[in-house]
């Protein structure tokens, strides 16, 4: 998705950081662990085929993808501290996200809602239909030293906060439609669902925390379903709170000015 292109996003618990092409490296070396594989369902993959991945979530309608970083050092919040990482209102690409401040990432995957709903078919008076989308949410801490310290659960909550913010945006870009208040049929965003493996106590608790419920039961994988239902219809996420997030909740600009040349040579 090209939303968050150019958006980090700073509190005081977590940075977040558009997943560029000078992370790939370290990206990799984490999917080389099975463990992590394991975890997080995916498929071993040759740097190259981690690079075009790379490449593709970055053009893909469907996918947004922030890196998950240690949050920048208290001093950078106010001022100008360039070897710190935050420049002004900017975040120096290689400097706040250099590869020993990367701890994971975070995604949200789009796709159509296939369940029933009579707002799926125009409503009443308003002559309005929605069209409904469901968005998978996957969480990634990849180091275990920078488990069990709160990063996933800030990372979550603080990822969420954006989404809700900018869910106009990222179903305009999803659905391909510039304008969403002038198309006929709405989009609206259902629900955000983490589909976690039962035995992974950590995540299952991390979800629950922010409001996700359960829904049914263990599949044939071993997965169960945690959801957040009507994401979209609420004003703001409210499941959280600067405890959670971390305060000193900001966009700033991803600045990549001090990564030319560098990225060639990765
Ligand atoms: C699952 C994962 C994202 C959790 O992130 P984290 O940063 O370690 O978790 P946090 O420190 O934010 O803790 C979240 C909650 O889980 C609890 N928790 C952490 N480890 C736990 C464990 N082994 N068993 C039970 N609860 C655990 C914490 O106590 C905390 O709850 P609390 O606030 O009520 O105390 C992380 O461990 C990870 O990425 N693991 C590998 C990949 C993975 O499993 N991804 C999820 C796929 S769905």
């Amino acid at each position: 998705m090209r939303l968050n292109e150019n958006i980090a996003i700073s509190t005081s618990r977590v940075l977040l950081v558009p997943y560029d092409a000078h992370h790939v490296q370290q990206y990799h070396r984490w999917m080389e662990d099975p463990s992590i594989r394991e975890a997080t369902a995916s498929e071993r993959l040759s740097l190259d085929e981690e690079y075009e991945n790379q490449a593709s979530w970055r053009e893909s309608r469907d996918k947004l993808t922030f890196i998950v970083c240690a949050p920048l050092p208290r001093d950078g919040d106010d001022g100008d501290v360039p070897s710190t990482g935050k420049k002004g209102e900017a975040v120096l690409a290689g400097v706040g996200d250099a590869v020993d401040r990367m701890v994971g990432d975070v995604n949200l995957f789009l796709s159509p809602w296939d369940g029933d709903d009579e707002d799926q078919a125009q409503r009443g008076d308003e002559k309005e239909t929605q069209t409904y989308y469901t968005a998978e949410i996957d969480i990634m801490i990849a180091d275990p030293k920078f488990r069990g310290i709160g990063l996933g659960r800030a990372a979550v909550a603080t990822f969420l906060y954006f989404v809700r913010r900018h869910l106009d945006g990222i179903l305009a870009e999803y659905t391909g439609s510039l304008d969403t208040s002038a198309a006929k049929s709405k989009p609206r965003l259902k629900d955000v669902v983490a589909k976690i493996n039962a035995d992974n106590k950590a995540s299952i608790v991390l979800f629950q925390a922010l409001g996700f419920k359960q829904r049914g039961e263990k599949n044939y994988f071993g997965e169960i379903e945690m959801v957040f239902e009507g994401f979209g219809e609420m004003e703001e996420w409210e499941e959280t709170s600067p405890s959670v997030m971390g305060d000193t909740y900001r966009e700033l600009v991803y600045d990549r000015s001090r990564l030319k040349g560098r990225v060639d040579d990765e």
